[in-house]
């Protein structure tokens, strides 16, 4: 069983959107995985993802509302076998918490969409561009489902 965590800066736009698509394209595949989201900085914690982002969402059909933002804590090294990073700053704020000893991989999430040349998914809390997100997250969703199915 593969245990994933989605993580960006506040957990209430990317990394909730790519659990929940990640969710949908593993249970479609038939692939048994235990997915969760977090955010490097503690702002909303508690909060549900943010309304437009929740809203493009659910015009794809993921529904974003049941989830609540946390705080990454040293213990997901332990907890997860792979942690996904939305951008560079989230992976150096990550790297900066591993425990000596571990060696969970932690990954960019457009490292499994090469194919984009893309290498972070831009923030649409300030973009405003939902949809540019939930297409990156689609396509390296895709990516790194089938690199598990291989
Ligand atoms: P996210 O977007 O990292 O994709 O959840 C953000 C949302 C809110 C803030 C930062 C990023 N914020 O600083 O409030």
């Amino acid at each position: 069983m593969h245990k994933i965590l989605f993580v960006c800066l506040g957990n209430i736009c990317r990394s909730p959107s790519a659990e929940a698509v990640f969710a949908t394209k593993a249970k479609h595949a038939r692939l048994s995985v235990i997915v969760d989201s977090a955010g490097t900085g503690d702002w909303h914690v508690g909060e549900a993802p943010y309304g437009p982002m929740q809203a493009a969402a659910k015009l794809r059909a993921y529904d974003l509302s049941p989830l609540r933002a946390r705080q990454f804590t040293v213990e997901d090294f332990s907890g997860f076998d792979l942690i996904v990073a939305m951008d560079e700053a989230n992976l150096r704020d990550i790297e900066r918490l591993r425990p000596t000893g571990n060696d969970t991989p932690v990954k960019l999430m457009m490292s499994y969409a090469p194919q984009t040349r893309v290498t972070a998914v831009p923030d649409p809390y300030y973009t405003r561009d939902f949809d540019e997100a939930l297409d990156l997250i689609e396509v390296a969703s895709d990516g790194l489902l089938a690199e598990l199915q291989a």
